[in-house]
């Protein structure tokens, strides 16, 4: 007979114990994996009222996870020294008794006599002491039988190890996190540091005040129209920044001097995408065709740009974007040998050198953009703020309408 219900009672055992593993495994969120992980081991042990308490190793305290049948949660956090910690048996059933007079302090112990706990079991993975189960009195027989307090013990060590997977995730998904703030002031310095450069670079000519922000704004427009990828975006952007740092070391009074430059002198000038692309080699971007757009923005289509004579398919996509908005941005501002090209007079140029300074693909998506701007189609307009206000804007929709369906014909 006796023997029967040993059976029966290790069927028992291992039937939750098979639960308990579904649960910890399950797809339910950990507050309530951890729960339901209780209930099976109350159910296990007729226990009614129990709780599960994870250990904080910073505030050294045993905080309360999840509780079955408890009134009052209010008590307080279940202070731990590390002397405890260690003369604690990994995951074994101690009675309260043994717990008060060895382990803990009185007004702990009243934190745990609230939900009468008959039972601690302290819960220990990989060496690590994560937390705590209380059971409450049995609605059996009061105590554990050594073959019970053996199936609690692999109960115990299955929830603890639960627990300290959630706390390594936990801990993982923090400094994850940690890195990710990190990383987004890293950004913020290094895009304030190559702002800075693009002012320094416009500060050098003064026609050209800020330029280099408005032809990276317009690149960023075409490329955004032509579903580049977030971080391709990104490179034309601080291309379009960067474009004419090699402006940098050349004499001002050649950059200002606007007409009438000497032969020597247009040479001077023209060694600076080449320079720009000597100065931003040397850094390490994480956009490796960056170099390459600044080193080619005046190339042109037809061959007859500088400094490699590129033609056709030569010119990348990211080249011809950033020829057009520097083009663009150049007629449409004054110049120290002309006065600024109005948006009807800047937009017949463009048309005019199409095929030979500009690429028809890459133009015909720059004026797209321009009359979805002017439509108010676009999130956010970065061409339009920086023109003059003056044009009238039926006037230009219907002039650009007329320019992308000759070019779409
Ligand atoms: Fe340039």
């Amino acid at each position: 007979m006796a023997e029967k219900r040993n059976i029966t009672r290790l069927i028992f055992s291992i039937s939750s114990l098979v639960d308990l593993g579904q649960e910890v495994t399950s797809a339910k969120s950990f507050n309530e994996r951890m729960k339901t992980a209780l209930y099976v081991v109350t159910g296990m042990f007729s226990v009614p009222k129990a709780a599960l308490l994870v250990y904080n190793s910073n505030q050294q305290r045993l905080k309360l996870l999840t509780h079955k049948g408890l009134k009052d949660t209010t008590w307080g956090n279940i202070h731990v020294k590390a002397k405890h910690i260690k003369s604690f048996s990994k995951n074994e059933p101690y009675s309260l008794s043994k717990i008060k007079t060895n382990f803990l302090y009185n007004p702990n112990t009243e934190a745990l006599e609230k939900f009468h706990t008959k039972t601690f079991i302290p819960l220990f993975a990989k060496d690590e002491f994560v937390g705590a189960i209380c059971l409450g009195k049995r609605l059996s027989r009061p105590s554990y039988l050594r073959s019970e307090k053996n199936v609690l013990k692999v109960v115990a060590n299955q929830i603890a190890i639960t627990l300290h997977n959630s706390s390594l995730f936990r801990r993982l998904t923090n400094k994850v996190n940690e890195n990710k703030k990190l990383y987004e002031n890293m950004r913020h310095i290094y895009n304030d540091t190559i702002k800075a450069f693009a002012a320094a670079i416009d500060a050098k000519d003064v026609y050209t005040k800020n330029h280099s922000f408005r032809v990276a704004k317009y690149a960023v427009a075409i490329a955004g129209e032509l579903g580049w990828k977030e971080k391709d975006v990104e490179a034309i952007y601080v291309a379009g920044l960067l474009h004419d740092i090699g402006k940098i070391t050349i004499d001002r009074g050649v950059i200002n001097k606007g007409e009438d430059l000497s032969v020597s002198e247009l040479s001077e000038i023209k060694r600076h995408p080449q320079i720009s692309y000597d100065i931003l080699s040397k850094i390490n971007f994480p956009w490796k065709d960056l170099v390459h757009f600044v080193k080619h923005h005046h190339e042109r289509i037809d061959g007859r740009g500088y400094p490699d004579s590129l033609q056709g398919e030569e010119l990348s996509d990211g080249v011809k974007i950033l020829a057009i908005a520097d083009a663009f941005d150049a007629m449409t501002t004054d110049r120290p040998y002309r006065k600024k090209l109005s948006l009807t007079e800047a937009l017949h140029e463009v048309k005019k050198c199409l095929g030979t300074q500009f690429d028809r693909r890459i133009s015909n998506v720059f004026f797209r953009v321009l009359q979805k701007e002017i439509k108010g189609e676009t999130k956010e307009a970065q061409i339009l703020p920086h023109l003059d206000k003056g044009f009238n804007p039926t006037v230009i929709t219907s002039l650009l309408e007329t320019i992308t369906a000759e070019l779409s014909a």
